[in-house]
């Protein structure tokens, strides 16, 4: 049995069910129990249903449009993390809206006035460049996720998703210590960033408590991009003498450093060490391949589409008992250190 233009009622019929109770299961707002929602789904399939998503919009108040805010979609990262907020909205029948913003904060605020114009369902916004106080006016008028950053707001009305920052820099500078470095630098990334001040009071920290003072430590902050990476690790190698040992806070800004050190003739990790964070999928590939720290990016993107349609659904058990998940970095040894 094939129909063309299918309608609601159609399934119904051929269901011997309601429409309302086509309209929960397509719709999941209300429970459906198993053995209606297969039979509801085998005949959806069988008469090719095709919902209306106009129709399905104006029903339920919902548009089934989110709004993802990332700062550089060339960056292996943010893309994985994409993939992962993807997974989930696709499985749950939402359309991901995405902005990139290449990290300026007016382009971040335009697409979140653009998600409202749009009227998105909610938005996870990752990395977020606005100011806090900015960015707060904008998450207690519609279901918001802020993935990829912690925040010093308390009592905020967003929900945080992020990898531990500290930790495992901590284990990194200890590794560092561990294979004879007693000079250091950071190549990292925007200085108001609160994940590059928690990866480099993560990896000081390491430092200190190995008994090593923070002062000779050299930090140069730029974007996180292969250009920066390149461009501070120049700087770095005109000292005399230059740190033995540098600590590049993403994984593409460590590129950048590798190309610099290699392009001066420098042997790694013999003449200098050095380190990345995210584990993105090609740093395996370099040579020599990059020690860094595995952030769950897919992960990330995962949870945060996740905690944002339970919010959708006000499904209590998908509320957060605490607004803040802070997922396991780690630290992954390879041969650039
Ligand atoms: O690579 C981009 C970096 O910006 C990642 O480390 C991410 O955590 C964000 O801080």
């Amino acid at each position: 049995m094939s129909y063309n233009n299918a309608t609601i009622k159609d399934v119904a019929k051929a269901a011997n069910v309601s429409t309302a109770t086509v309209s929960n299961v397509i719709s999941k707002v209300k429970y459906v129990s198993p053995e209606l929602t297969k039979r509801v789904k085998k005949v959806i399939k069988q008469i090719n249903y095709k919902p209306s998503k106009i129709a399905r919009s104006l029903k339920v108040n919902k548009t089934f449009y989110l709004g993802l805010i990332v700062p550089d979609i060339t960056n292996p990262f943010f893309a994985e993390v994409v993939r992962g907020a993807e997974s989930v909205a696709l499985r749950e029948n939402y359309q991901i809206f995405l902005c990139n913003t290449d990290g300026n904060v007016h382009r971040e605020e335009k697409a979140l006035k653009s998600f409202y114009e749009h009227h998105v369902d909610g938005i996870i916004s990752v990395a977020p460049r606005m100011k806090e106080a900015d960015l707060e006016k904008y998450f207690k008028s519609i279901p918001f996720v802020i993935a990829d950053r912690p925040l010093n707001i308390k009592n905020y009305d967003a929900n945080l998703v992020y990898a531990d920052n500290i930790k495992s820099s901590y284990q990194l500078a200890k590794h560092l210590i561990k294979k004879g470095h007693q000079s250091f630098a950071y190549i990292a990334g925007p200085r108001e960033v609160l994940n590059v001040q928690k990866r480099i009071f993560g990896f000081c920290k390491g430092l200190k408590d190995s008994g090593f003072s923070e002062e000779k430590n050299v930090i140069l902050y730029g974007e996180f991009n292969y250009e920066n990476g390149f461009k501070l690790m120049n700087k770095i190698l005109e000292l005399k003498p230059h740190p033995t040992a540098v600590f590049a806070l993403s994984d593409i800004t460590a590129w950048g450093a590798l190309e610099s050190a290699k392009a001066k003739g420098l042997n790694i990790p013999e003449d200098i060490a050095i380190a990345g964070f995210d584990n993105v999928y090609f740093s395996k590939l370099l040579n020599p391949s990059l020690t860094t720290i595995h952030q769950p990016k897919y992960e990330l993107g995962r949870i945060a589409v996740n905690i944002l349609i339970k919010k959708l659904n006000n499904m209590k058990e998908g509320l957060m008992e605490k607004n803040e998940i802070i997922l396991e970095s780690k630290l992954i040894l390879r041969n650039s250190t």
